[in-house]
């Protein structure tokens, strides 16, 4: 009989500590001729290639050459039903809402349209290297069955919930606080912490709910702590604007969703970028995260998101595409954007801290990461291979490098899905999709 361990060969990237705080050189765990033993979906063992191979014989091996095994990237915010609107052109957000986002997640009501998009979606996803994230769903309980039943065929750690909202959208995509109340209890009792899928309580923003479904989401998450709750903050100027006309009894954004218990750790706040005093403080000692989107601030125009300073000030941080407001389904390009942004602001993240936000940051801004995220034992084994010369113009340039971060910089800055080899979910390997 085959035996069941599953020895990856190649460069092993892993974090030992959060490069924002401890700094690159001492976070980062590089291992030019490693290797990764999997067993029953789980890393059992990790260490040198020659060492693992001389102590478990019996194990298939998978040779990766000299690409970079890392922790499969983990997506903390993507809308998965905006995946066919991607890339559409000449809005701001609240039209760029109204006039493309709104149209398309209508077509959600069809069970048979949802669960189409939620196959090309993670078939997509996957060919990036993307292993979790956290999606948003549509109104529509259907498309909440569709992400999970997607995901559940595949194996992954994956997050949802139905997006509530019941007013300033259409009327086909408005639910009631008390609808919205039930259905998420139902969809969360139906998936919560069914194989490796857990429920976000979703109210999509403070303009799209009354106080009183806020408030009944606010009840629900506190009747089921453990799961995620999952919202937009502080996007764009005319939006923060808007919640102030709504709410003209708020101390600011922010406390639109504190008021009704919608902040503390667990709490995924999507953008996060226009931010007063008052709420950073509160962000910080709720434990909340906040999820940088930086394609998608670049693309629907929302500005620039202090990350560094951010970090410095102690705020949990995930990384994002926001697809389809974000314009990349692949975390390469995300922390591409999120170097730009740096850059614009004045700070030129680290190689190291851009992939620790792929991957482990994320894992902790989403509360998992003690599960994925990272390479080490006894995590689930969400892997992928990169190739650090995946094209010709990335080929030139990492043949020339003396580092491990000039040889990946290139591939952080120009790679895409033609990077990824090979993606292994909970130790099983993934065709490469043809989509
Ligand atoms: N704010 C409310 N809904 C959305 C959305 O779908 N995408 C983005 N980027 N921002 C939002
Ligand atoms: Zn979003």
């Amino acid at each position: 009989m085959m035996s069941d361990k599953l020895l990856i060969l190649g460069q092993t990237l892993a974090f030992a500590s959060d490069p924002f705080r401890t700094g690159p050189e001492d976070a980062v765990k590089h291992n030019s001729r490693g290797a990764i033993l999997i067993e029953n979906g789980l890393v059992s063992a990790m260490g040198d290639a020659e060492t693992l191979r001389r102590d478990h014989p019996d194990a298939r091996v998978s040779d990766q050459g000299d690409n970079i095994l890392t922790a499969g990237f983990v997506d903390a915010h993507v809308h998965y039903p905006q995946t066919a609107m991607i890339a559409s052109w000449g809005k701001r957000l609240l039209d760029w809402l109204n006039d493309y986002t709104f149209p398309e997640e209508m077509r959600f009501s069809d069970a048979d349209y949802a669960t189409e998009i939620a196959e090309r979606y993670f078939d997509l996803a996957i060919s990036y290297g993307t292993t979790s994230m956290v999606s948003f769903a549509t109104i529509h309980p259907e498309s909440v069955d569709a992400f999970f039943t997607a995901a559940q065929a595949r194996g992954m750690r994956a997050v949802t919930g139905k997006c509530c909202m019941d007013r300033n959208a259409p009327p086909g995509l408005c639910d009631e606080p008390v609808s919205a109340y039930d259905d998420s209890k139902k969809l969360l009792e139906k998936w919560h912490g069914v194989d490796r899928l857990s429920y976000a309580v979703t109210p999509r923003f403070s303009p799209t709910s009354s106080e009183a479904q806020l408030e009944a989401l606010g009840a629900l998450w506190a009747e089921h702590p453990d799961c995620l709750m999952q919202t937009h903050l502080s996007e764009q100027t005319e939006e923060i604007a808007w919640v102030r006309s709504l709410f003209p009894d708020a101390r600011d954004y922010l406390d639109t969703y504190e008021k009704y218990g919608l902040i503390g750790r667990g709490a995924l706040f999507g953008h996060a970028i226009h931010l007063e005093d008052r709420e950073r403080d509160r962000l910080r000692e709720s434990g909340a995260s906040l999820i940088h989107c930086p394609t998608s601030n670049m693309f629907i125009g929302s500005g620039l998101f202090r990350a560094r300073a951010l970090a410095a000030d102690e705020q949990r941080i995930g990384l994002a595409t926001d697809t389809g407001g974000g314009s990349s389904f692949s975390m390469l390009r995300t922390m591409a954007a999120a170097y730009e942004i740096g850059q614009l602001g004045g700070t030129a993240l680290h190689p190291a801290e851009l992939w620790w936000l792929a991957t482990c940051g994320s894992a902790h801004a989403i509360g998992m990461g003690d599960r994925i995220g990272n390479l080490r034992v006894g995590a689930e084994a969400d892997i992928v291979s990169i190739n650090l010369a995946s094209t010709p113009a990335i080929a030139q340039r990492s043949a020339v490098a003396d580092t491990l971060w000039e040889a990946l910089f290139p591939t952080i800055m120009m790679g895409d899905d033609r990077a990824i080899d090979q993606v292994w979910i909970s130790g099983k390997p993934q065709a490469k999709p043809d989509v």
